[in-house]
């Protein structure tokens, strides 16, 4: 699908309109609320504001039962009879859980996320559910900030080709399809750019950053169709997104032509007068409706204020029409009219097919990331008899699972310990947490995930447990230390000024590395951490992120050979939470990091990271060799095509992620030393070699020039490099010229 796909039909536009002029004035507002099906929200029951005015969408329930009787009401009591769009996070699986977003990318695969969220929509709309609230697609340069886990990280490139494949996913080829739903491209824009990563906090970003970065993935979405948008809560450059007309006005509908929806994120309309932005909530509706924001999640502020905003003169009724009429011809492309109700005998049949959890085990092991791994350690034997499994994440389904296991998603993953002793049963496996890992301050998501609210450890209790953790590795012959984050230590309103792993996690790596037992280390996370010392002192250390309903299987596939890792990373890991934001594609400046007498930024440690992005090992070893362009000149407004060979010199099959970078010499602004322009991943037997191909053209070579102050072309010279991460050193040059 792409936006011309998408594009309303004539028919349906007249159709809208008819519809449109048959609506009274409250009926255009209700569809112009998205309001709350969740029982923690104060106000009238959604029942009654179905009855009285109807309503665009409901969020926040999932009950396929309540959705047919909310829908009945819609359709029978409602004024103008129009059908509901029900929406909910679906971020990384409805029932079978997939790897998280940022998982997902580190498989450098698209048709990895593009499966999970095809199975992820069909298991949704068996449960009655439309549109969902993905994919969130913010660039993530910080990784203090919790939702750098819901992204696809660092890289426009990536995260525009991660963008494309989500929306491919969740929308199909045709929005009446009744097995995919509406996909909603959030937060636009720049979320992910917070002060300090600190969740909420404002953002300041140049145009130049805008244009380069954070909107990229966005304007991808667009161009694959996406169907809605999500304005994010945060004031950019001291505008409020979700107030904001540059945005939602200028860049999303005037220059990218969106022609679908934007609904605000959770009360964001409301919040403008929190935030210091609007007098009060007449004057944020009137700002988020001048703004061009079709719909009001949750806030309640257009069902209070515009209906009074238009008698009184202020907005005129056709602004109301323009912003009510895509969310009408949306429902009617969807065939919501026509099929409004969820068959209810569907769902128990749907989310038990066991090929949807062979895609999610198959999407965990492409997505892990094996990043050290001395002397060969793994692959291990599956003859080991003893084995010790330690952590406080190790049986634990919330971290296997990981973020938005909110609002009836039930957790049910196979955990790395129950996928280890599924792997070895005839071994011995013993378990022991250690001590436990807990937020400083609570998440506001726990009262919605109280399997987490678990009381405070006493000092005495932490002791035991750190002590009967050790006494069990020492009992083992082999330890696999399983480590990492908590589901609600990264995430939404989950940011943290350190990356070192939580509590006293180090320390126990520690002293079980002191009793001279071989040990593996796996990690259950949601950002890139700090892990110094073990980078150092753990031979085997697997990258396994919040692997989903099937991770533990994966994991122990990884670990025992039965899949050669192939995933790379797609955020740098900094050497410290202080570091950031930090990543590969910056500028070189009059002293390049890393020259003889500028080792480092900082006199008190080293800041290039522990482990750069793009960066993962194999179980085989490759060689990328031949690096070929079509042209050493090319004009400005031509292609360039660069071919290399990847050949697998080890002794298993394996996949290795080719990379290209190009740097452009000189221009209108200073460009980053590299940035990634094309990636693929490939298998290859022992022995095997193949071409990769890829073109360089106008897309990839322009970029928003601050100088300029516009999208540039130029004549200059380029560096090109070929790689197995951003740090490829196979280069070759080219040139642009007018
Ligand atoms: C949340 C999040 C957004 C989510 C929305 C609805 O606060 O910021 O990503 O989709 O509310 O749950």
């Amino acid at each position: 699908m792409n936006k011309s796909e998408t594009a309303v039909s004539p028919e349906i536009t007249a159709r809208a309109n008819t519809l449109l002029e048959q609506m009274s004035l409250a009926e255009k507002v209700g569809q112009l609320a998205q309001i709350s099906g969740a029982d923690f929200m104060p106000g009238p029951p959604a029942e009654e504001i179905i009855r009285q005015t109807g309503a665009g969408s409901l969020l926040w329930l999932n009950d396929t039962k309540q959705f047919n009787e909310l829908q009945k009401i819609a359709i029978e009591e409602s004024p103008s009879g129009i059908p509901i769009l029900f929406a909910l996070d679906v971020i990384h699986g409805y029932r079978t859980i997939f790897p998280v977003p940022l998982a997902m990318a580190a498989s450098w695969d698209t048709a990895v996320p593009e499966q999970a969220q095809a199975i992820a929509a069909k298991e949704a709309r068996a449960a009655g559910i439309h549109w969902t609230f993905g994919p969130m697609i913010d660039i993530a340069r910080d990784a203090r900030w919790g939702r750098i886990v819901e992204g696809a990280g660092e890289d426009p490139y990536l995260g525009s080709a991660m963008a494309v494949a989500q929306v491919r996913g969740f929308q199909g080829d045709d929005l009446a399809d009744p097995e995919h739903m509406l996909a909603c491209a959030k937060h636009f824009a720049g979320y992910g750019a917070a002060d300090g990563g600190r969740d909420y906090d404002p953002v300041f970003l140049s145009e130049a950053q805008l244009r380069n970065v954070y909107l990229p993935p966005f304007q991808a979405a667009v161009d694959a169709g996406v169907a809605t948008f999500m304005s994010a809560y945060m004031d950019l450059n001291n505008v409020p997104a979700s107030g904001n007309r540059w945005l939602l006005r200028d860049v999303l509908r005037e220059e990218w032509g969106f022609d679908g929806f934007i609904v605000s994120d959770a009360f964001a309309v409301g919040n403008l007068v929190i935030q210091g932005h609007a007098k009060d909530v007449r004057d944020a509706s009137y700002r988020a409706i001048k703004a061009g924001l079709n719909m009001d999640m949750a806030s309640s502020s257009y069902l209070q204020t515009l209906a009074d905003l238009v008698e009184d003169g202020s907005l005129a009724v056709e602004e109301i029409d323009e912003l009510v009429r895509p969310i009408l011809t949306l429902k009617m492309q969807m065939g919501l009219f026509e099929n409004p109700y969820v068959d209810e005998t569907l769902l128990e049949k749907v989310i038990a097919l066991p090929e949807h959890r062979a895609a999610a085990r198959l999407a965990a092991q492409r997505s892990m990331v094996l990043l050290r791994n001395e002397d060969n350690l793994l692959p291990l034997a599956k003859d080991w008899q003893n084995v010790a499994v330690i952590g406080p994440v190790a049986d634990s389904m919330e971290a296997t699972e990981g973020s938005w296991m909110v609002f009836g998603h039930q957790p049910a993953a196979v955990t790395v310990l129950q996928g280890i002793r599924a792997k070895l049963p005839e071994a011995t496996v013993t378990y022991a947490p250690g001590p436990a890992i807990r937020r400083d301050f609570p998440s506001p998501f726990e009262d919605f995930m109280p399997e987490l609210k678990k009381p405070p450890q006493t000092p005495e209790e932490s002791d035991a447990a750190f002590e009967t953790a050790v006494t069990t590795a020492q009992a083992a012959d082999l330890v696999i230390m399983v480590l990492g984050e908590e589901a609600h230590m990264a995430g939404e309103f989950a940011s943290r000024g350190s990356l070192d792993l939580p509590g006293r996690q180090e320390e126990l790596l520690k002293a079980v590395c002191a009793l001279g037992k071989p040990v593996v280390l796996v990690l259950l996370n949601g950002r890139p951490l700090s892990i110094n010392w073990a980078s150092e002192n753990v031979p085997a250390i697997l990258e396994a992120w919040e692997p989903g309903t099937e991770g533990g299987n994966a994991v122990a596939d990884i670990l025992f050979g039965d899949v050669n890792p192939g995933g790379k990373l797609p955020v740098c890991f900094p050497r410290n939470g202080n570091h950031a934001p930090l990543y590969y594609a910056r500028t070189l400046t009059h002293q390049p990091e890393g020259s003889p007498m500028y080792r480092s930024r900082y006199w008190d440690s080293l800041t290039t990271p522990l482990y750069p992005f793009g960066f993962g090992l194999s179980y085989t070893t490759f060689e990328i060799s031949n690096l070929q362009l079509s042209a050493a000149k090319v004009k400005v407004g031509e292609t360039i095509e660069v071919t290399a060979v990847v050949t697998n010199t080890g002794q298993v099959a394996g996949d290795e992620v080719v990379q290209l970078y190009t740097h452009q010499k000189w221009g209108s602004d200073s460009r980053p030393m590299r940035e990634l322009k094309g990636f693929e991943r490939v298998t290859l037997q022992p022995g095997e070699s193949k071409t990769v191909t890829f073109q360089l053209g106008p897309d990839e070579l322009r970029y928003w020039s601050t100088n300029a102050n516009g999208w540039v072309q130029e004549a200059a010279a380029f560096d090109i490099w070929v790689g197995a991460d951003s740090l490829a050193t196979l280069h070759a040059d080219f040139e642009v010229v007018d």
